[in-house]
């Protein structure tokens, strides 16, 4: 490949902006660049990029927020780069899929340089195994999983309205790109209902003519018809307003749209797939969605069982992620030891698939040696992550692994130096969520 790849630069310092620029440019790269987030999701827009390289700190939106953003529709190569390393900032871009974090400022021909020729390569190299596609991309044999496959095989190639739903991480956005992947249809086009006022929603998804409100200047044509051909994915559709639910109807079932403004027409040929994490039918009591919508919608609903539900998917779902962290934290894959696993298969997982993956990431960022991978490695990286403890809890919890550990898993010698009663010790063990740690084996 000989074409000049293009970077979206992403800067709010005007000074460091032009030399980055300038740099980028004089090693053969053609460089876009924008000033924030927003300004450079408006780009982004316009025109598609080979890698983004952002600052983190900007405002009013982030280089994790621009992140985030642009996860949900693009796999673009993404390097992120901060004054000052932000072990949070570092962990969520890894969480997010960053391809790489650099600390700021770094030194160019050895730094950025390489990072930049790495991330580009690394998505067009051919190294990988044969990669999954579809429903496959799903992992788990549990009977749960294979029902969610095969009614993706069924319904992928009509174009029944498809909605998914489950709680929060249990793969609903998966199920809509599998859809799509094994539909053939032309683009996936996905937009995040919640992130959307009201007004900016409808002439998101249906365009506007010109005039239509103060600002628009042009006509512009919204998602549904820049899903022609192709799926359209409402990503928590349960937020929709009520005003903006109905014009969603009235596409569903004419196959039309209207522009915002505009009074003729247009037919769109747009598979829509929804997802939700809410109970669409309590809300249908409320009075808070539609019911000729939810009726509309229900025809073909996937229901993604929580992780908890089957237990058993949960070694083969985190083996595969452990090898995707560990491909990208470039270091090798750890070896499980079953107390680890057993651990693994009683954690309540409430935020599911993805606080699996937040949870491994942290074992395999805080991980000392290249042992197997132990009960306590896992429950220090829950308890570390775990939002509901104070951090003096966390203190306490690290100072009760740790002593613990030193006497080799000893309870009664651990719970002495501590000078804790036998009460004491259990109550502690079970609210700061250290119970499932045990005794090592050898
Ligand atoms: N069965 C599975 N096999 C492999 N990976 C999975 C599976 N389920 C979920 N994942 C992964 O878990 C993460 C979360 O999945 P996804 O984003 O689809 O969840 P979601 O239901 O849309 O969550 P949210 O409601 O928080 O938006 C993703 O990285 C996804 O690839
Ligand atoms: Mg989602």
């Amino acid at each position: 490949m000989t074409a000049t790849a293009s970077i979206l630069l992403v800067e709010d310092h005007e000074g460091t902006r032009s030399q980055l620029s300038d740099a980028l440019e004089s090693s053969g790269y053609s460089v876009i660049s924008a000033a924030d987030g927003r300004e450079a999701l408006e780009a982004l827009r316009a025109r598609p990029v080979d890698l983004i390289l952002s600052d983190y700190r900007m405002r009013p939106m982030d280089g994790l927020a621009l992140l985030r953003a642009v996860r949900k529709t693009l796999e673009v190569p993404f390097v992120l780069y901060s004054a000052g390393a932000d072990a949070q900032a570092v962990f969520e871009a890894g969480r997010e899929g960053a391809v790489r974090f650099l600390e700021f400022p770094f030194r160019l021909a050895d730094q950025l340089l390489p990072t930049i020729a790495d991330s580009l390569g690394r998505r067009s190299g051919g190294t990988r195994d044969a990669p999954r596609a579809g429903a496959e991309r799903l992992i788990g044999a549990s009977a749960g999983m294979r029902h969610v496959r095969a009614t993706i095989h069924r319904l992928a190639p009509t174009s029944t309205t498809v909605l998914i739903h489950g709680e929060t991480g249990t793969g609903k956005e998966l199920v809509a790109r599998a859809i799509h992947e094994e539909s053939g249809r032309d683009s996936f086009v996905s937009v995040s209902v919640p992130e959307l006022s009201e007004g900016v929603l409808e002439s998101e998804l249906f365009g506007h003519t010109r005039g239509a409100f103060t600002g628009a200047v042009s006509s512009r044509p919204g998602l549904f018809e820049a899903a022609s051909g192709g799926t359209l994915f409402l990503d928590e559709i349960g937020d929709t307003p009520l005003p903006v639910q109905v014009k969603l109807l009235r596409a569903l079932e004419t196959r039309e749209i209207r522009p915002v403004g505009g009074s003729a027409a247009r037919k769109v040929d747009v598979r829509i797939v929804a997802a939700t994490n809410r109970d669409l039918a309590e809300m249908v009591r409320l009075g808070e969605f539609r019911e000729d919508l939810f009726y509309r919608l229900r025809g073909a609903t996937i229901h993604l069982p929580p992780l908890r539900a089957r237990t058993g998917d949960v070694e083969a779902i985190a083996q595969m992620l452990l090898s995707e962290i560990a491909e990208s934290a470039r270091v090798p894959v750890p070896k499980l030891d079953p107390g680890f696993l057993a651990a693994l298969a009683h954690c309540p997982w409430k935020g599911n698939v993805r606080e699996l993956r937040a949870v491994l990431e942290n074992v395999i960022l805080w991980r000392d040696g290249d042992g197997p991978l132990e009960r306590v490695d896992l429950i220090e990286a829950i308890v570390a992550m775990n939002p509901d403890l104070s951090p003096e809890d966390q203190l306490l919890a690290q100072k009760i692994l740790d002593a613990y550990r030193r006497h080799g898993w000893n309870q009664e010698a651990a719970r002495r130096e501590l000078g804790l009663t036998r009460g004491e010790w259990r109550s502690r063990f079970v609210r700061l969520g250290l119970d499932a740690v045990r005794r090592r084996r050898r």
